[in-house]
């Protein structure tokens, strides 16, 4: 049985807006590594962006990322994000951080301490203590904070929330969740994402805090209250783990300091179970699909191949029609826009028109809290409860 999508239900999301292209939003750009790529193809896109400045650690960098993007007039010629955001000349109204995750929390909270807008790359940060720094930073300056999960404007993503809050499920009590690579430890480009002092953590952080949005947000983000976590790094600090192999670069499993797989079973507010795992290296296809159980119902939502937030396939809807067993499949809404673009331009709207940040930190700061209990939980080798201070 298949449901007819209803593609006006998303409206929001697939519309296009009329853009006021009359006051231009001044934009500088922290971290001009791979995925400030994506941003910058995509706030280039935007009538009502100048993109003034931007700045990288490594000297140089900057002025050439600009170049290569075809974007002229950008004042680069700083030594950190402290000095570009000191710059008052600049009169920046919202800075894209796209630096590797130590360094989210740093940038993130000098930004919002000079009354500067703030989107930021996910993970939100490494630490709960960090998150909570950050949130802090957000309150007393009253500026915008939005975290960068992409996932969230697809309308695929929606739908999930859309079943979960029509009821249609009854009253869910367990959800596992998460996904993985067979090969997938990102190194190839550098190894920022697999050195403790850059990443500071490893699938947990970097795709792990998709899986755990992907359902937290269609219940209503409900307060983590314990964890039972576990972490290891058998292939990334493995010199025969193939794709190192096959670049030539064994010498990447001594700098490799993250986990590659993390597991863990979350108690949360309102007695719902979450059972949670992520790899970037397995010797399997799938550590599962995700599955929200219901009394009334329950959905399958098919895991991708190469891990990235998304709804693989088709879903379904296991629920019963007068009394019988039924399947019902939920097609995959195809996107008119890019998720990159969407995120980008959420956020910008929500600068202008002063509403509430369309990746709200008060949500992913209960995300960052998983992972460090997960991160707590697997050192302690026990469960324990997770304590979110207040903001
Ligand atoms: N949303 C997504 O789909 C997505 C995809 C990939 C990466 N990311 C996230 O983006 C972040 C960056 O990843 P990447 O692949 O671009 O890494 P990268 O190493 O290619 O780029 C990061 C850049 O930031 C610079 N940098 C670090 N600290 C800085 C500072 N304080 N000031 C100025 N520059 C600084 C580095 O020198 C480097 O050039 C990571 O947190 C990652 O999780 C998100």
């Amino acid at each position: 049985m298949a449901l007819d999508k209803d593609l006006d239900a998303f409206k929001d999301v697939q519309e296009t807006k009329t853009v006021d292209a009359t006051k231009k939003l001044r934009i500088g750009f922290i971290g001009c590594g791979w995925i400030a790529g994506s941003h910058i193809r995509s706030f280039k896109k935007q009538p009502d962006v100048e993109i003034v400045a931007g700045c990288d650690l490594i000297p140089g960098k900057a002025a050439a990322f600009f170049e290569k993007n075809g974007v002229e007039g950008v004042k680069t010629d700083y030594a950190s994000h402290k000095e570009m955001l000191d710059d008052e000349s600049l009169q920046l109204d919202a800075v894209t951080i796209c630096t590797y995750n130590r360094q989210h929390a740093g940038p993130a909270i000098y930004a919002l301490k000079k009354g500067i807008n703030v989107l930021l790359e996910k993970p939100f940060t490494v630490t709960l203590d960090e998150a909570v720094e950050v949130c802090r930073a957000e309150k007393e300056s009253g500026k915008l904070l939005s975290i960068g999960f992409q996932p969230r404007m697809d309308a695929n993503m929606k739908m999930i929330k859309k079943i979960v809050e029509s009821g249609e499920l009854g009253r869910i009590y367990y959800i596992q969740t998460g996904g993985g690579r067979r090969q997938g430890i990102p190194f190839p480009f550098g190894t920022t994402f697999i050195e403790d002092e850059t990443a500071g953590i490893g699938a947990l952080g970097d795709i792990g805090c998709y899986s755990l949005d992907m359902v937290l947000n269609a219940i209503g983000y409900p307060k983590p209250l314990t964890v039972s976590g576990y972490k290891s790094a058998f292939f990334g600090k493995d010199p025969s783990y193939p794709p190192y192999v096959k670049a030539k670069h064994p010498e990447y499993a001594e700098k490799f300091g993250v986990d590659d797989f993390a597991a863990a079973f979350i108690r949360l507010e309102g007695g719902i179970i979450l059972d949670f795992r992520i790899a970037w290296a397995m010797n399997l296809d799938t550590p599962g699909d995700t599955i929200i159980m219901g009394t009334k119902a329950s959905l399958r939502i098919p895991s991708t191949e190469c891990w990235n937030g998304s709804v693989g396939g088709p879903m379904t809807l296991y629920h019963n029609v007068c009394g019988e067993p039924t399947k019902t499949e939920i097609p995959i809404i195809p996107m008119k826009e890019d998720l990159f673009t969407l995120k980008v331009r959420t956020f910008l709207d929500a600068i202008k028109e002063g509403t509430e940040a369309p990746v709200p930190s008060s949500q992913i700061l209960y995300n960052q809290a998983i992972i460090d209990g997960i991160a707590k939980s697997a050192a302690a080798g026990r469960e324990i409860e997770i304590e979110i201070p207040e903001i």
